[in-house]
């Protein structure tokens, strides 16, 4: 279905808020669901202190900042989203959390919906299983910060029929990413290369190559990344890293994958990066 004009999504947190603020900026109504109400309302507001900086830099008149506002409508869970014509899953990257989601969101939609997933790992073919709609099910992977990243990595389960798969890529397109089609095999195309080399990172650091300094300003300087890998592993979160790893572990059996066993300490020790505030670098308590 090409009409998408109204999109949900569901889980307010970094990667949500960020959906939902690009969503209203491409003129969407977004509806914005989390656990309740008040959890939606907070992931609003976040959006609201995003949008005030925005202003603030002068990138944006204070008016269209209160028009995205404005469209974007905070909903108490699932049962507020049935109005949706594309509803896009951003919770908690938890394979049984995903499938009771996508159970209650294909009973709770209207039947022409397409339910999509923003995960980073999980296959959407399991994913799209759990519905009586599988062929309306897709991945639509946004890149962490959402309003900054001009990707979405576009994933086809195997069920997914061609008119969802246009109509995931023309709402991407809308909200200004590149969409980029990708099969439905563990790690997709980014996790797939970007998780094994911050891992390689980590592994050169427990083998004492370099310091983490020293390793982000080789990488950083080297390869003109904007963030040296030890510093984005932190920006992403250790346990997120961890997890894609042990996916790609697991679900290609390749012992190139396995994790660094530093990797899995930081994560054992709750040093998770920059939202524990300590990772491979520290940071100020947020
Ligand atoms: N939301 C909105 N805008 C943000 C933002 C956020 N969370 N963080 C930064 N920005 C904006 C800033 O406002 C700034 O905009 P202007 O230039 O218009 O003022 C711009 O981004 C640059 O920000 P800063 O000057 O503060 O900092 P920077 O130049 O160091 O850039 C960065 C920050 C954009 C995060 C950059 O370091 C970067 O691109 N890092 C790599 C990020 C990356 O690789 N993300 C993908 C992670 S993998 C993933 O998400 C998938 C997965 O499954 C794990």
């Amino acid at each position: 279905m090409s009409g998408i004009q109204k999109v949900g999504v569901l889980g307010s947190g970094q990667m949500g808020g960020g959906i939902a603020q690009v969503a209203a900026q491409a003129g969407f109504e977004v509806y914005l669901a989390d656990v309740n109400l008040a959890a939606a309302e907070k992931g609003k507001a976040k959006i609201a202190a995003q949008l005030k900086k925005s202003v603030e830099k002068g990138k944006m008149t204070e008016a269209e900042s209160a028009s995205v506002l404005e469209r974007i409508r905070a909903v108490d869970g699932i049962p507020g989203l049935s109005q949706a014509d594309l509803v896009v899953e951003a919770v908690s990257e938890n394979p049984d959390l995903k499938f009771k989601i996508f159970r209650e969101l294909d009973a709770a939609c209207a039947p022409h919906a397409i339910l999509a997933s923003n995960t980073s790992s999980i296959s959407i073919t399991r994913i799209a299983a759990q519905t009586k709609r599988p062929e309306k099910v897709a991945g639509m992977h946004f890149m962490n910060p959402v309003p900054v990243m001009k990707l979405v990595e576009g994933i086809r389960g195997l069920q997914t029929s061609d008119e969802t798969f246009s109509a995931v890529r023309a709402a991407s397109e809308k909200m200004g990413k590149t969409f980029v089609a990708v099969k439905d095999i563990p790690g997709f195309a980014v996790n797939r290369v970007l998780m094994p080399m911050i891992n390689e990172a980590v592994q050169a650091l427990y083998e004492g190559i370099a310091t983490a300094e020293d390793l982000d300003s080789a990488m950083k300087l080297g390869t003109n990344q904007p963030m040296g890998p030890l510093t984005l592993a932190d920006f992403i979160g250790l346990d997120t890293c961890l997890a894609i790893m042990e996916v790609l572990h697991e679900g290609l059996g390749d012992s190139k994958y396995r994790p660094s066993p530093l990797l899995k300490q930081y994560v054992a020790a709750g040093w998770l990066g920059r939202k524990s505030g300590r990772g491979f670098y520290r940071y100020d308590a947020q």
